[in-house]
């Protein structure tokens, strides 16, 4: 009786722990998505990166990589930046690399010695964007499973174009931002170096049907969990402008 009674009481405290956890990385934070001004800065920086054929759901080792690689450097303003194309999109184009906040010629040395490339972001007026707190991996997990299917779907609602997906993991918060402009710069120099698989068809355009397909094995109970600011935001409003109009007059 009193194992019995143990065990059950041990069973309830790690629930509730792992509970508490999950809360900590993020499984209840809100999720508001926007439109207007970026609210990460990245126009005109200078990227250094790697082309990937990879999207955000497996490009996860080489995202590992990177880091270890920028690691020993112990600079915050060294921010990995993955761009990669909406899932759903035809192309599984990915842009993985290094923002520079600020110069760092060791750092820029070392990544063009194993053969990154450098670029400058395009300076975009307005983006859609959602927020996420970065407590480490597990939140990473929580974020990419939880954000994207709201921006997801306040693109559609909203009826923007609004692509590609850019994650910007800047201390401890992650930056989603999708922009509504300028969007063929940011492969710009890659659009040529890509022969063989897809020809004809421009791969830079979102393609019809269901573009959820991140986790075509879940149920949909997970998307009911997920608090819907973006459908409440997207009701009232529809086109761009009012969007951008009511983001001034909330801010
Ligand atoms: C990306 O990571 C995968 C898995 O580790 C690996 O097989 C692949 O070679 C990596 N891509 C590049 C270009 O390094």
């Amino acid at each position: 009786m009193l194992i019995e009674l143990s065990i059950i009481f041990l069973s309830i405290a790690l629930a509730v722990t792992v509970f508490l956890a999950l809360c900590y990385f993020g499984l209840f934070e809100t999720i508001s998505v926007k439109t207007g001004e970026s609210p990460y800065d990245f126009g005109g920086k200078k990227f250094i990166y790697k082309m990937y054929k990879a999207n955000s759901a497996n490009i996860g080792p080489n995202f590992t990589k990177l880091t270890a690689l920028l690691y020993p450097f112990k600079d915050e303003t060294l921010v990995p930046v993955l761009i990669t194309q909406p899932l759903g999109f035809k192309s599984t184009k990915s842009l993985l690399g290094v923002l520079f906040e600020q110069n760092n010629e060791a750092v820029e040395k070392m990544l063009l010695s194993k053969d990154y490339k450098i670029m400058t972001l395009p300076q975009v007026n307005h983006v859609v964007s959602a927020t996420f707190t970065n407590k480490g991996s597990i939140s990473v997990v929580i974020a990419l499973k939880r954000v994207y299917p709201v921006i997801t779907d306040y693109i559609k609602e909203n009826k923007l174009c609004a692509y590609p997906s850019i994650e910007i993991y800047k201390g401890d918060m992650i930056y989603f931002l999708s922009p509504l402009s300028k969007q063929q710069d940011f492969f710009m120099n890659e659009d040529s170096s890509e022969s063989s698989s897809e020809e004809g068809d421009s791969d830079d355009g979102p393609v019809d049907g269901d573009q959820d397909l991140r986790d075509n094995d879940d149920s949909d109970d997970d998307n009911n969990a997920v608090p819907s600011t973006a459908s409440s935001i997207a009701s009232s409003s529809s086109s761009f402008e009012q969007l951008i109009a009511d983001d001034v007059l909330t801010s």
